[in-house]
Formats: structure tokens, sequence, C-alpha cells
């Protein structure tokens, strides 16, 4: 562990940096959920302080504040190992939506202390360094999460560039639980749960793709790091293929219920080969989802151009065969 997060953690003052290590499979934390029970909940915290800092030094000719130009250096270095994205980037696009998708995009993940539930399982890790990212470069954490969640993606060789912005507020509150599909939710649930936040079954189908890069740890323990398709170092559309087939490494049980759906089911088949196709329909998903209770939208500064323009091919030849 870097001496850094180590002495951040010693001054913690909330528990997902407090402790490194704890046994999270030890927590016994029931998540009432949408996808057990039928009293649906609307999640929207109130708004805490914090979001991007006035007064900070912008970057010229674009209104991103400069600091997020030096973030972006600092992710690309935790992101891409060998010319293949790590583990730092499948849990830096995952706590993009979940940090967003029980409520608001708030930071309350981390702030919130909502790392330590269940349904954050193998997050808690990079909550932590979030949290030291957030001390270091004094920026918001609703932001920091987003920003995280965007550069993740480009970085993963083959990846899109999704628009980032920047302002949103904080906040500590911890969101309600029970909106994140557990691995066995049914699809008739997961379309609902979608619906009812605006998004389509396309961009369900669009959204769930971003398992092309993950690795399950909790699902099932005797499978641990197994990926959810055979190149989880990149973004690529094995995923839709390999998931259809039955021919990824390790693939939950809510996937492989999203093929089978009458009305998701077509629109995931659609990806399969279609590199270009997905990547369009992810980023008008993803961008919905970057903003899912956002109250001040049009407060918002676009940071895109602090992104990495992509991890190039030359990058990827240096991957191991099998992670290409
Ligand atoms: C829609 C239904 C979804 C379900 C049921 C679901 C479920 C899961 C589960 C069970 C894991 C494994 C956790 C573990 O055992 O380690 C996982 C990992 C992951 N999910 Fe999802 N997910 C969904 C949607 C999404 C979306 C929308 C995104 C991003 C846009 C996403 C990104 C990821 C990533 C990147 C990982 C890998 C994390 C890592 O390897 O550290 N998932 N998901
Ligand atoms: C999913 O698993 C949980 C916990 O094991 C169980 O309570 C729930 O009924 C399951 N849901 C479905 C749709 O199978």
């Amino acid at each position: 562990m870097h001496p850094f997060v180590l002495v951040h953690i010693l001054a913690a003052s909330t528990c997902c940096q407090a402790f490194a290590f704890p046994d999270v499979s030890s927590l016994n934390i029931f998540d009432r959920s949408i996808f057990s029970s039928r009293e649906a909940q609307s999640g929207v915290d109130g708004a805490g302080k914090g979001g991007t800092k006035n007064g900070q030094k912008q970057a010229q000719g674009s209104g991103c504040p400069a600091v997020w130009f030096d973030i972006s250096k600092d992710l690309t270095s935790r992101f891409l190992k060998k010319g293949v994205c790590t583990d730092d980037a499948r849990a830096a696009i995952r706590s993009s939506f979940h940090d967003c998708f029980d409520g608001a995009c708030d930071g309350s993940l981390v702030l919130g202390d909502e790392c330590f539930r269940s349904s954050n399982n193998g997050l808690l890790d990079w909550s932590m360094k979030l949290r030291a990212i957030k001390e270091q470069y004094n920026v918001g954490m609703a932001d920091l999460i987003q920003f995280a969640g965007a550069h993740a993606t480009v970085t993963c060789p083959k990846g899109p560039v999704v628009p980032v912005f920047v302002g949103r507020k904080d906040s500590y509150t911890p969101s309600k639980e029970g909106w994140l599909p557990p691995a066995n939710a049914t699809g008739d649930a997961l379309l609902k749960a979608f619906q009812s936040k605006g998004f389509t079954a396309t961009d369900l189908a669009a959204l769930i793709g971003a398992h092309t890069t993950a690795k399950q740890n909790f699902v099932n323990a005797q499978f641990a790091g197994y990926g959810q398709d055979s190149t989880p170092g990149i973004w690529d559309v094995n995923y839709y293929k390999e998931t259809i087939d039955g021919a990824a490494p390790f693939s939950f049980p809510a996937d492989k219920n999203l093929v089978k759906h009458p009305i998701v089911g077509p629109r995931f088949k659609e990806f399969v080969g279609k590199q270009q196709r997905w990547n369009t329909a992810y980023v008008a998903g993803f961008r919905k989802m970057s903003m899912l209770g956002v109250e001040n939208i049009d407060e918002l500064v676009d940071c895109t151009s602090a992104l990495p323009r992509g991890t190039r091919k030359r990058d990827i030849k240096a991957a191991p065969i099998g992670a290409r």
C-alpha cells in the first residue's frame, strides 16, 4: 500500500477509509431490495457540500478546472498495466454505476459508507483510494467517481470516450438500499428497475456490457477472479457472444436472464460482433446514468477534454495474448 493511503486511513473520519482489509464477506447486512420485494423505493438524497471548488485554476481553452488534467494522469497510471485495464479500472467503472443507480450520483458510495454494503462487495479498496485522491486534489467525490469511471472506460483498450461533467453536489447521506441489482435478478426485475429510472431496454443491454471488463469475486468464491468474458482487460464485445453461448469463464444468472428476456434479449444480441454499435449505445446510456439525481445539471462543466484519448493498438500489443 502506498504510504499516503495508509496515513490517510489512520486519519480517517469515515468507515470506507477506516479499515484496510475488513472481512466484507462476514458483514451481515440485509439489503432491502426492489428485486425481492414489491415495495419500490425512491431514493434521492439531500445534497451536501462538495463539488468542484470555485476559484480553481482552469485549463487554458477549456472550462474544465486544471486539476482534472492532473487527476487524469494519475488515473492512467492506475488503470492501464501491460496494455490492459486493471482491477482498479474495473472497480472504477462499477463504482460509477453504483454511486448513481441507488438514487443520485452524489458521492455517497464513499462519503455515506455505502461501500460497506454487501451490494458493493469488492468496491471497498477502490473506495478508499477514491477518498485519498479526493483529499489529495481537493475535488468533489461525486465528480471524482464519475470522472474515474469515464477515464477507466476509455483507458480499457477499445473503450469509448464517455463525456464527463463536473460540478455535482456531494452527499454524506447513504442512499436507500435495494436498488443495486443482485447477481440473480430476473430479466423482468432488471428491466422494470432500469425503466423506472428512464432507461430503455437498449440502454440496459448496452450498460450491462460493462461486464466485458468484470471479474467476479463474491458471487461464487470457488471461481474468484473469473472474468465475465475471456478478455476482461479489454473493452470488447466478446462479452455478448460468450454470455449468449455460455462460453464465458463465469456468467451471472442476471446476465443470462437478460439474454432470454423477450424485450431485452434481442437488444443484447444486436451487440454481438458490433463494437461500434455497442460503444455508441453505451455512451448514450452512461450519459444518462451519470446524471441520475443531479439537480444542477445546468451548472456542470464539461471535462471530457481531460480524459485520455484512448489506448492505442501498440499498447494492446503489449498485452498477454489471452487478454487481447
Ligand atoms: C444490470 C444488472 C447488473 C448486475 C446484476 C450486475 C451484477 C454484478 C455482479 C454480481 C458483479 C460481481 C461482483 C463480485 O462478485 O465481485 C459485478 C461486477 C461488475 N459490474 Fe455489474 N451488474 C450489473 C450492471 C452493471 C453496470 C450497469 C455496470 C457499469 C456500467 C457494471 C459494471 C461492473 C463491473 C465493471 C464489474 C467488475 C468489478 C470488478 O471486477 O471489480 N455492472 N456486477
Ligand atoms: C436471489 O437470491 C436471494 C438470496 O440468496 C434470494 O433471497 C432471492 O429470492 C433470489 N432471487 C431470485 C429472483 O432468484
